[in-house]
């Protein structure tokens, strides 16, 4: 009986210490200085979001990881940030047309990826957040993503011992508040650039183009550019790209929240980076594959009436040339930014 005891306490002290030593010490989540440095990609152009008031560090950075992937920020401590915004989906949520938060709630737009977003002007598909820093009020107080306020996640934070050390570590002093954490969280969301695709290296003269993606590249300058600008693929304007409405969701996009008539039904131009993995496509999700998506932009006949005069000018694409076109967009994968370890969970739960 005796040693049964001793046995268990044994095994609980090993099993805690393995425990503790993965989160730690794994060097595949340990964040150092050098990991969490702003460097401007070439031929990027200047961010429009500054880290001048705040200064990157790597403990906020590791704090505003740990906020990134816990549940703790939603209600029922059952949604984290991550739930939505998958790694492997260059933070898109892989096969879902609408985002799905708490309590099994459906949302009403697809979840959009995170990746260079210091070079956006306006976040959300509408462009009605713009600052990336108060962005994350919103999935923390809808009622149908984390369903939470500040005020509680505060508390709850103030309570958990972790948190009131990393927030010590990370700012020098015992102070927790909104600001903090928002910053933090900015800090993890703006270093997700991808700029390291086949395209990049292309374009750097480090890779080569086979003959159909040097053709695509070309298309898709002709084509696409308009609105797609590289080298973040979105010119941050907003427009109506033929889609046609989905009524069962009377969505009216950035005319919703200006309420200018030229608005209506226009969505903000997406980066098309990572596009591969960002499945399924556009603000509700509606097209499953990228070939889908380019039969859309060729067929004109299915366009919306109110569809961008930009997009009446692709005109109708043959075979081989959307083969070249998706040939393509399948160079802007990034398996850098895929793989990168700085933004892996570092519970380990999710890869
Ligand atoms: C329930 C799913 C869900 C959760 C949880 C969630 N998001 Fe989102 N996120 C979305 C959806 C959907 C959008 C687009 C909303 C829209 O356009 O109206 C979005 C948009 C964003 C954007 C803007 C991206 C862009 O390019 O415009 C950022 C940044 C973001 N989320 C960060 C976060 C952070 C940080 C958290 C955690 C605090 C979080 N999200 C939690 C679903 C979610
Ligand atoms: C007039 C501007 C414009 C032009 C030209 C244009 N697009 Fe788009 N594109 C948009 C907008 C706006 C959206 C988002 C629409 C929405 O969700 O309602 C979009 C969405 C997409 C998406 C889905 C992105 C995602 O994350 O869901 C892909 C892929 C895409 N476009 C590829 C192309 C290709 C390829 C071409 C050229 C054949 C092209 N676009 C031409 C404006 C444009």
């Amino acid at each position: 009986m005796k040693y049964k005891l001793i046995y268990t306490l044994f095994i609980l002290t090993v099993a805690f210490l393995i425990g503790n030593s993965f989160i730690i010490e794994n060097p595949y989540f340990k964040i150092s200085s050098k990991d969490v440095k702003l460097k401007i990609p070439k031929g990027f152009p200047k961010p429009l979001y500054s880290f001048k008031k705040n200064k990157l560090k790597a403990d906020i950075f590791i704090l505003g990881r740990k906020l990134f992937y816990d549940n703790i920020l939603s209600k029922d401590n059952s949604v984290n940030c991550g739930t939505c915004h998958q790694r492997i989906a260059a933070f898109a949520h892989i096969d879902h047309k609408l985002s799905h938060g708490i309590y099994a709630k459906i949302g009403t737009r697809n979840v959009p990826a995170l990746q260079n977003l210091i070079w956006k002007d306006a976040y959300m598909w509408d462009g009605g957040v713009n600052n990336l820093e108060v962005q994350p009020i919103n999935p923390i107080t809808s009622p149908i993503e984390m369903d939470e306020t500040l005020e509680n996640v505060i508390t709850k934070i103030k309570r958990d011992t972790t948190y009131v050390k990393l927030f010590k570590k990370a700012y020098k002093d015992t102070l927790i508040n909104s600001e903090r954490i928002l910053k933090s969280l900015a800090q993890f969301t703006g270093l997700m650039i991808s700029a390291n695709s086949r395209y990049d290296k292309f374009m750097r003269k480090q890779d080569t183009f086979s003959i159909a993606e040097k053709n695509g590249l070309a298309l898709f300058r002709a084509k696409c550019e308009s609105c797609h600008k590289e080298p973040l693929f979105t010119d941050n304007s907003y427009r109506n790209n033929g889609i046609k409405l989905d009524s069962s969701l009377n969505d009216f996009g950035r005319g919703k929240l200006t309420e200018i008539e030229k608005d209506y039904r226009t969505f903000k131009v997406p980066g098309l980076r990572n596009i591969e993995r960002t499945y399924p496509y556009m603000h509700d999700g509606r097209f499953k594959t990228l070939k889908e998506v380019i039969a859309h932009y060729s067929n004109a006949a299915s366009h919306d009436q109110g569809s961008d005069s930009l997009i009446k000018k692709i005109g109708v694409l043959n075979t081989q040339e959307k083969k070249e076109l998706h040939a393509f967009l399948l160079t802007l994968t990034d398996l850098e930014f895929l793989l990168d370890r700085r933004f892996a969970d570092p519970n380990g739960l999710q890869y």
